[in-house]
Order: structure tokens, then C-alpha cells, then sequence
């Protein structure tokens, strides 16, 4: 679509009605709002229903502020729920994954009785390293089958795990299991990225140099590279597991039992370890699953793209779609692993219905060109998600054109680590969507839009989003810290969870997300997003991808500095940079408004973007402002920014 159809199409139609075949056999019919509306806690209990309980929960909510309690006096099994009821009510022959390796032609099929096996082999190997109730293992592993393993087999046991991505210097690995005291780590000799075997155990090693608590670790072998081994400290995986039986008496534990802890970073230099509990984590995971992706378990074959290290991977590859006994596709490799289609080839082969990515990735597949999706049958698709970070209209179109060949709805879905679980979606078949935009509150959520004093905001205004009601899969806390929990998230605006995140309602009441407000500018007394402004730079033909910072500015308080890409044909072709960056500069006054203009736009072959692909603004604001650079080592690839900062000097001062 070019630009000018864009801003044609967006003043003009501005959403998408879901098509009534759609909305006839949605899982979510209209009334649920008005259901969840009149009592929320009762909805909540009674979706509560999707788990197999040991005990029933009495109890639904127990709330004081800002400490919640769900379903507490019920007792369950989160590996069971996820697997040995399946195999239970008959459907152990059912797929539950189909992993795909990095490498093109290998793959394995995991049904639901084989995961049942092998969950049971790896809770019985865990416990014969001496894993016991409570205590935390960290899982440090490649996107392999034995990833899902271990997470099921910790919590079957009623361990904790702690998933720590596997792109991760040794330095974040060890920081992060010596703050939950991890005495356990999974890991894998290796893993492949792009038919490279990438060494991982040597990080493990060189991490637990100061973590003497560590007592056992576990490797898978992944790439056979050789490795270095702590005899009584390290075992094989194929040696300790595979001898297991593949018998498993589960126990059960109370619904508020500690599942797992995921740490995500902060304003603060110290990752947050955010943990959760079970049941109403598993019961806001497995809803949302079930009415945001429409799942139909005899039908659907979903595509979560993310990476089982990070939240979204955690929700919606492990706990959600298992407990809803969907069929999976895994997928251990990037998304040029043998070739620029390999996602599409993925598509086809496996006929997925229903795909969830991260707008950065949609992107990066629309700079390579429509011609590989082109090239493969990708009609087997009917819904569309993205995560992570807000969508600009461009990407959310080229999305639903050439992947969902202008049929599939597209879900925006809002929510972070701390929640748990998609917030603010769409939902498919009720809600008419607009590119960009998250549009509503799930039913269930209470979120609002509030005011630097704690105000709502009226239609068309912008301000904090902030959640007015306890959510099932809220976090429990900061591990280890409740009152960096209160004080990051409550105090703000008191007696509300405080997200962090900029957003506006438009005249229709609809939310838009504006990205966190750390990344609100204030230029001359005015407030702006940069991700308004980098959704008019991308938006111009030439832009790939955009990103904006404010930089301090004696004039106006801050002022605009933007980082782009070009792409790949206009980068090729483009000669004169200084006309280039004029025209951007006066595209984004024209789009938004003067004030927008950049004061200054560096062209950079690449962005610094952190290894689940979120764009480095805080480092990108140091390079603004040339200062010293903070930590780079969670990068996917650290020269960058040095790169970037030579290239500052080459940027457009401008006229502001
Ligand atoms: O700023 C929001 C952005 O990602 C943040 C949460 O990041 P994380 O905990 O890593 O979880 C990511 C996966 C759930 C949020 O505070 N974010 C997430 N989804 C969206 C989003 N921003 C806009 N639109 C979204 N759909």
C-alpha cells in the first residue's frame, strides 16, 4: 500500500468490521462484556473452569492492595493441566507440537502422550538431582522440545522456574540466578542460529564462577560441540533423563504456590524478578488463549513466533495453548534460517491457522519484500496477532494484506510481563479494528486512561493507562522485594496499577497504546510520542524502520533525534542523503505537525535492538546526547551503537 492510499484509506474507512462468518462462530460473543461487566469476579471464577482442580476453589478474590489472592484455597497441578488431562480424556495421539529446527527438513512431532512421557522422565530425573517443592531452576536453552519439558516437569514438582533468555551474557545468566538463589540450571551444550551451531554452555560455566549455590546442571545436547565438564556438577540430559521412568505420580499444590519468575528490565539498571502463581495465572493465560486467538482445538494449528525466554512465549507457547489442547508449531530458528521465506514455507507445510508476532518482525519482513510471502500458500491462516510494542498503521496493513490476504482479523494485543496475560485486544468477531490500535479492555480488565493527577481522560486525549481492578494473572510481586513492587507499580497513582505506558482514547473511546512514557517527549511545552513520530516516518515510502528519541535541548526543553533505516532498494539508490533527510524531516512536520519536525535524522544501516528485538531508545538516547554509553550487553549486537554514534556527526542539524 503506498502512502498516500494509507492516509487516504485511514481518513476514509478508519476500521475493519469483522465479516459475519467470522463473528458466527467466534468463541466470543457480545455478551461477554456485558457478563464480565455486571459481576468481573464471577467471571473470572468461572472461567476458572477451564482447570482441572485437585480441589475446587471456595474463594474467588482476596484483595488488599496491592497484594492479590485468587482462587486461594484450591489446589492443582500446573503440568497436569497442561498435559495428563489430555491424555486422559483420550486425546494422547493429538499433536501437541510440531518443531521445526532451524536447519530445513528437521523437524519432530510431539503428541500429547509423548509430552506426557517426557515430562514425567524429566520431573522424576529432576527430582534425582534433589530439585524439591520450592526451590528455583533456571532454564537456559535453545528453542528445542526440551525447553516445554523442563518448564513442566519444574512445575509439576512444584518447583519454580526462572526462564532466562538464551541470548544472554553469562554476566545476566549469573545476576539472575544468584537474585532467586536458582540451585538447579537446564541447559543445552549449544544451539543453531542460521545452520551455526552457537555455543551455550560455556556462558552456564563461566556464570556459575559466582553462583556456588548452584548444585546440579543438567545439558541437553543440542549441537554435539565440545564442552567442558564439572563432574559431580553437570549430567546429560540423554544420560539422566532418558533411563527415567515414564511414570510421574503428580502432587498438587495451592493455587497461590510460586510457578515461575521471569525477570524484565526496569527504569533501573536491575532486572525485576516479576513472579506469578498458579491457578489464576493458568486461568487468565488459557481465557485470553481461547477468545483473543478464537482456538478451536480440533482445528487450529497456532504459530506463537516468539521465544519461549520471554513472557509471550511463557503464555502463549507453554500454559495457554496447552491447557487448551491446541496443536503447536515450535520453531527453533530466525526468520531467514535457509532463506528470507522460510516463515511462509513454515506456513504451508504445517498449515497454520493462526500466527502471533512482534511488529519488529513484521517489519523486517516487509523490508525484504512481499515477494517471498508471495511465493508460498498462506490461506491456510485465519487470525493474525501482534505483541511487544506498539503497531504503526503501515506494518499492521502490510500485515493484513500479505499475509492475511485482507480476511484474517488482526489482534493488537497489549499486555507485559507483569500482567501475565493479553489485556487490551480486540476481540475476533465483535470488535471492528483499526490499524494500531489495542481498542479495548478484555472482558474482565478494568484498565483507564488517566491524567497526571490520577484524572480519566475524556475521548480523543491521551495520558497514563493505568489498571483499576485486580486481574487473576497480575503479578505477585518483585521476587524477593514487595516494596520496590509498591513502590514501582502502586504509588503513582494510589490504590492503581500504574503500566508504564503512555496511551490515548480517540474520539470512538478506542485505546492506543503510545509506548511507554519513559519515551514521552516534551518539546516546547508540548507533549509527543516519539511513537507518533516514528509511525510518520515509517509511513514515508522510504523508511523501513524509525527510531525517535528525546534528547535534551537547551531551546525547547527536548528535541527530536530519529534513527532510520532505509529500505533495501531506496539505501541502494539513494545518492544525495541531505535531500533524503530534508524530506523526512518536512514528511514528519506535514504528518503531525512542525513541532514534530526532528532536529536531527541519522541514517543507519541498522538499529540497536535488544535480542527479543526491541529497539534500544535508552541507548539510543545516550548517543543522542552523547553521553557514555550504558550497559550494551543485552544487544543483540553491540557494534551497532558505536556504529550509530559515528554516524552522528553525519545528521542533519536543522533549522528548529
Ligand atoms: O510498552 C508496552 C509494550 O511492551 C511492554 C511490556 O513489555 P514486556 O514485559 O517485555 O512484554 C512484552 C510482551 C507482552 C508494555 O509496557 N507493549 C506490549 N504489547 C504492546 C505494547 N505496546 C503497544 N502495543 C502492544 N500491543
Amino acid at each position: 500500500m503506498t502512502e498516500a492510499k494509507l492516509e487516504a484509506w485511514l481518513e476514509e474507512t478508519r476500521s475493519f468490521a469483522p465479516s459475519p462468518e467470522f463473528a458466527k462462530q467466534a468463541n466470543a460473543q457480545p455478551s461477554i462484556y456485558a457478563e464480565a461487566d455486571a459481576d468481573p469476579v464471577a467471571f473470572w471464577r468461572k472461567q476458572a473452569d477451564r482447570l482441572v482442580w485437585h480441589k475446587e476453589p471456595t474463594k474467588t478474590l482476596e484483595w488488599d492492595i496491592p497484594f492479590a489472592k485468587w482462587f486461594s484455597d484450591g489446589e492443582l497441578n500446573a503440568s497436569v493441566n497442561c498435559v495428563d488431562r489430555h491424555v486422559a480424556a483420550g486425546k494422547g495421539d493429538k499433536v501437541a507440537y510440531y518443531w521445526v529446527a532451524d536447519a530445513e527438513g528437521e523437524s519432530r512431532t510431539i503428541t500429547y502422550g509423548d509430552l506426557q512421557k517426557l515430562v514425567a522422565q524429566a520431573a522424576n530425573a529432576l527430582t534425582e538431582l534433589g530439585v524439591k517443592k520450592g526451590d528455583r531452576v533456571a532454564v537456559y536453552m535453545p528453542m528445542i522440545p526440551e525447553a516445554v519439558v523442563t518448564m513442566l516437569a519444574i512445575v509439576r514438582l512444584g518447583a519454580v522456574h526462572s526462564v532466562v533468555f538464551g541470548g544472554f551474557s553469562a554476566d545476566a545468566l549469573s545476576s539472575r540466578i544468584l537474585d532467586s538463589d536458582c540451585q538447579f540450571v537446564v541447559t543445552a551444550d549449544g544451539a543453531y542460529r542460521r545452520g551455526t551451531a552457537s555455543p551455550l554452555k560455556p556462558a552456564v560455566d563461566e556464570a556459575l564462577k559466582s553462583c556456588p549455590n548452584v548444585k546440579a546442571v543438567l545439558v541437553v545436547k543440542r549441537t554435539g560441540s565440545d564442552v567442558e565438564w564439572v563432574k559431580g556438577r553437570d549430567h546429560w540430559w540423554h544420560e539422566i533423563v532418558d533411563k527415567q521412568s515414564t511414570e510421574h505420580t503428580p502432587e498438587f499444590f495451592p493455587s497461590e504456590h510460586t510457578m515461575f519468575i521471569m525477570y524484565t528490565s526496569g527504569t533501573t539498571a536491575k532486572p525485576k524478578g516479576i513472579f506469578h502463581t498458579t491457578a489464576g495465572y493458568l486461568t487468565q493465560a488459557a481465557t485470553t488463549h481461547y477468545y483473543v486467538f478464537d482456538v478451536k482445538a480440533d482445528k487450529d494449528i497456532c504459530w506463537t513466533a516468539a521465544d519461549i525466554g520471554w513472557i509471550t512465549g511463557h503464555s502463549y507457547i507453554v500454559y495457554g495453548p496447552l491447557i487448551n489442547g491446541v496443536t503447536q508449531i515450535m520453531y527453533e530458528g530466525l526468520p531467514d534460517s535457509g532463506g528470507k521465506d522460510r516463515w511462509w514455507k513454515i506456513i504451508e507445510q504445517f498449515k497454520a491457522t493462526i500466527l502471533y508476532t512482534a511488529p519488529t518482525t513484521i517489519r523486517t519482513l516487509m523490508k525484504w519484500g512481499e515477494e517471498f510471502p508471495k511465493s508460498h500458500d498462506l490461506s491456510s491462516l485465519r487470525l493474525l496477532g501482534t505483541v511487544g510494542e506498539p503497531i504503526n498503521p503501515e506494518a499492521w496493513m502490510w500485515y493484513r494484506e500479505n499475509i492475511g490476504g485482507s480476511r484474517c482479523p488482526i489482534v493488537d494485543t497489549w499486555w507485559q510481563t507483569e500482567t501475565g496475560a493479553i489485556m487490551c485486544s480486540p476481540l475476533p468477531g465483535i470488535t471492528a479494528t483499526k490499524p494500531g490500535a489495542a481498542m479495548k479492555a478484555l472482558p474482565g480488565i478494568s484498565v483507564d486512561i488517566v491524567d497526571n493527577d490520577g484524572n480519566s481522560v475524556g475521548n480523543g486525549e491521551g495520558g497514563y493507562l493505568v489498571i483499576t481492578q485486580p486481574w487473576p494473572s497480575m503479578t505477585r510481586g518483585i521476587y524477593g522485594d514487595p516494596e520496590r513492587f509498591k513502590e514501582t507499580y502502586w504509588s503513582r497513582f494510589p490504590g492503581k496499577y500504574f503500566a508504564g505506558d503512555g496511551a490515548k482514547r480517540d474520539d470512538d473511546g478506542d485505546i492506543w497504546l503510545l509506548g511507554r512514557i519513559d519515551d514521552v517527549m516534551n518539546i516546547s511545552g508540548h507533549r509527543l510520542s516519539t511513537t507518533e513520530v516514528e509511525h510518520a516516518l515509517v509511513g514515508h515510502p522510504a523508511v523501513a524502520e524509525a527510531a525517535v528519541v528525546g534528547a535534551s535541548d537547551d531551546l525547547t526543553g527536548q528535541a527530536i533525534v530519529a534513527f532510520v533505516t532505509l529500505r533495501l532498494s531506496a539505501d541502494e539508490q539513494m545518492q544525495d542523503q541531505a535531500a533524503v533527510i530534508e524530506e523526512l524531516r518536512v514528511h514528519v512536520a506535514k504528518v503531525i505537525s512542525p513541532i514534530a519536525r526532528p532536529r536531527q535524522i541519522i541514517l543507519t544501516p541498522e538499529l540497536p535492538k535488544t535480542r527479543s528485538g526491541k529497539i534500544m531508545r535508552r541507548l539510543l538516547r545516550d548517543v543522542a546526547e552523547n553521553r557514555q554509553l550504558g550497559d550494551v550487553t543485552t544487544l543483540m549486537d553491540p557494534t551497532v551503537v558505536n556504529m550509530i554514534s559515528g554516524l552522528m556527526g553525519s545528521g542533519d542539524d536543522g533549522d528548529q
